[in-house]
């Protein structure tokens, strides 16, 4: 696969790219991963030095140490291109910025609205052929938009030129679920039905919607994280094993998963909303977009047939915290808790996926007090103490795509599947329930997951027990 031979950000001016981009791409030209150039297009009306300028000031926000040799030569390969996306002469203009580059990326971090408008712009000036397109999330707003939009792009784009970029994708704890369950003899026999109760993915947030309300008013907890993020770590959860270490194979297993999701029934979702979201700045009047949902998935395989997949995902929680919760079947004999005291919990196995990533197992050990009584005890890995930094997931996906791989985005065939998956309770949503900011959402989503034992908060959160 042919590495790309510049960069071309639109969008440049934009949040993530101040927030993600900018630093990512440092840390990729600090690891000599990044020797093309960087033209950044948006319609602010910068000069280049402004642009530079920018950035490096967003690279230092971002925590990040410079070295001013690597920030001289990431500078001097850095351009940009001041237009509107719907005129051809912006395009135009990139084409003179790349002054005849052959495999250029061009990575679209803008409103999902104009993703259309923008490939129409680079295919009418020739430029997409022998290019990758970056597609940011959200790809569709429904099965229906998502379909829509990928036959426009495919008239201008092969699917092996388009990648949809998810960052969870590029977390490090992620991808470690695959990792974790692929290389390790010892949990891959014990991961279906037959031992596993329920699986829990809860991604909490204690910050609101602070000043995304424009943005975050039209789409709502579902598709902001569910379809796209939580989807992905449910796919790698659930797909079997792939044949080889490559995309085919490895995103053939992951379209399974979401084509053996059963469309998601309106009765097993809760759609919540923090108190005080109506007077965000952006948000329309009376708004019934969820900051909140929980819903029950259930997957028709061999594998994973009567195993609930429960996912939930919130701001203005009481903490910040993503985490899969796997929950064994109690042993078939109840041997310890006829000598006294209790039944033994059951095993539990915690994926920490943000933000700091490890593993933790809820295990049984003999109580050293009394007779042959088990006691909970846990033991944990921690992914940074263990071994060491780790990239950043736009480092990671940038450079990837940078480098034509394509393992870590999402395909047409696994966003559809999702899509499809969500498609009833995007059609019947139901009403949305006020929930107190500080709390772990509405009582109802508790009511779901009661009838599996409840949810089992992430570390840190209130019920950091054994459940
Ligand atoms: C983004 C969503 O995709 O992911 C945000 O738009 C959300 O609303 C963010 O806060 C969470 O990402 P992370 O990496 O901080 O868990």
């Amino acid at each position: 696969m042919e590495k790309s031979d510049s960069f071309v950000q639109f969008g440049a001016t934009g949040d993530l790219a101040r927030k993600m981009t900018f630093v990512s791409l440092y840390r990729l030209a600090e690891k000599g991963r990044l020797d093309v150039p960087v033209i950044g297009v948006a319609s602010n009306d910068w000069d280049v030095d402004t642009f530079r300028n920018r950035a490096r000031a967003d690279i230092v926000a971002a925590g990040q140490q410079i070295d001013e040799g690597v920030w001289q030569r990431l500078a001097s390969s850095m351009d940009y291109v001041q237009g509107d996306y719907t005129r051809p002469d912006t395009y135009e203009r990139v084409k003179d910025a790349l002054s005849g580059a052959s495999n250029p990326l061009f990575y679209l971090e803008i409103p999902p609205g104009l993703f259309e408008t923008v490939v129409q712009g680079l295919y009418n000036e020739g430029l997409t052929r022998g290019s990758r397109v970056v597609v940011e999330k959200p790809f569709g707003h429904d099965l229906e938009s998502a379909i829509q939009l990928n036959a426009s792009l495919s008239g201008m784009l092969d699917e092996d030129q388009i990648y949809r970029i998810d960052h969870y994708l590029g977390k490090n704890a992620v991808e470690d679920i695959m990792v974790w369950r692929f290389a390790n003899r010892m949990v891959e026999p014990i991961w279906n039905s037959d031992h596993i109760e329920a699986v829990m993915i809860t991604m909490a947030e204690s910050f609101d919607v602070s000043d995304r309300g424009h943005f975050y008013d039209d789409v709502g907890a579902l598709k902001d994280v569910v379809q796209n993020h939580l989807m992905q770590v449910t796919g790698l959860l659930a797909m079997e094993p792939p044949t080889r270490n490559t995309p085919a194979a490895i995103h053939a297993e992951q379209v399974k998963v979401f084509d053996a999701i059963e469309p998601v029934e309106p009765g097993h979702f809760v759609r919540g909303q923090y108190d005080g979201y109506l007077d965000v700045d952006g948000v329309r009047d009376g708004s019934t977009t969820e900051t909140y949902v929980a819903l029950r998935i259930d997957i028709d395989s061999w594998r994973w047939a009567k195993v609930p997949f429960l996912i939930r995902a919130g701001k203005s929680l009481s903490l910040t915290a993503t985490e899969v919760v796997v929950r064994f079947r109690r042993p078939p004999l109840t041997l310890f808790d006829q000598v006294g005291a209790r039944v033994p919990d059951h095993n539990v196995m915690r994926l920490l996926l943000g933000p700091t990533g490890g593993v933790r197992l809820h295990l049984q050990a003999k109580d050293p007090t009394a007779g042959m009584t088990s006691v909970p005890v846990v033991a944990g890995i921690d992914f940074h103490q263990e071994l060491g930094d780790e990239l950043l997931p736009y480092e990671l996906l940038l450079g990837e795509a940078l480098e034509g791989d394509s393992t870590l985005f999402a395909t047409q065939a696994m966003i559809e599947g999702t899509w499809r998956a969500l498609q009833p309770v995007l059609d019947q949503p139901g009403e949305v329930i006020t929930y107190r900011p500080g709390s772990m959402g509405p009582a109802e989503a508790d009511a779901m997951a009661g009838r599996y034992g409840g949810w089992v908060d992430p570390v840190g959160g209130a019920s950091d027990e054994p459940a």
